[in-house]
């Protein structure tokens, strides 16, 4: 079976919403453990949208698992990882303006860059795992570049809109995999993985760790509203 680990950033997305001190990204890591995950992912964005420097600082702190730091490949980056140590680094593709990170990390591309973070992150002594789409160039590239890990993106299998688009996503996924396998690189896999579309993945034996996010975050509301009104409808009838 997969590992889990759990993408806590949308709690810190309430929070920020509205500016106050809850729900804290920091108790949800908590309640996350005591469920069971095997991690706590959290992605710490230029632009703070979501999680914040401190969130990142009491989370290392406080987690008995394992935390996964997502972060862009920049010079700031580098320096918050190498102060707060995550226990690993997901390198990962980020642009200002988008809702979310919308493709993988082109390692062909950015080699040199990717090649120097990484090597400055182990220096460090935080192995890196790098977010790619499922392509064997991308592969054999996160090998020679000397990541130790890949995290398949898993969003245009998500996404895919018909039976035959989401066999050939997921064609692409194995293949991936067997690439991916041939270069001894470990194999993690996320992002658009819900509770209609995870069990495809969840089958590749292959696959040692799921990271999922939005899906369960969004779960958490729903399964979580019935008490959450009984309980508020209890406050107030304790006035009169
Ligand atoms: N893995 C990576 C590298 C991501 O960037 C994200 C989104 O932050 C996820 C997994 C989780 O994706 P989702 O929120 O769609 O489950």
């Amino acid at each position: 079976m997969a590992r889990l680990g759990v993408n806590i950033d949308h709690v810190a997305t309430i929070r920020q919403a509205r500016g106050v001190m809850y729900p804290d990204p920091v108790t949800a890591a908590g309640i996350v453990e005591l469920a069971g995950a095997d991690g706590i992912v959290c992605h710490l964005r230029e632009d703070r949208r979501h999680m914040q420097d401190r969130d990142l600082r009491i989370l290392k702190e406080v987690i008995q698992t394992r935390l996964n730091l997502e972060m862009a490949a920049t010079e700031e980056m580098v320096r918050v990882a190498l102060a707060t140590k995550p226990n690993v680094v997901t390198l990962v593709p980020e642009k200002r303006e988008e809702l979310t990170t919308e493709g993988g990390l082109d390692v062909i591309k950015f080699f040199p860059l990717i090649k120097k973070t990484i090597q400055r992150l182990h220096k460090g002594g935080i192995p890196v795992s790098l977010f790619v789409d499922p392509k064997k160039d991308q592969i054999k590239a996160s090998e020679e570049v000397g990541a130790e890990t890949i995290e398949i993106h898993t969003g245009r299998y998500c996404d895919a809109k018909t039976p035959i688009q989401e066999d050939e996503e997921l064609k692409k996924i194995l293949d991936a995999v067997a690439a991916a396998s041939h270069y001894n690189l470990r194999i993690a896999a996320g992002h658009g993985l819900n509770y209609v579309n995870v069990w495809r993945i969840a089958e590749i034996k292959e696959i040692e760790e799921l990271n999922i996010g939005h899906s369960i975050i969004a779960r958490a509301v729903l399964v979580g509203l019935d008490r959450a009104v009984r309980e508020m409808i209890a406050l107030i009838k304790q006035t009169n």
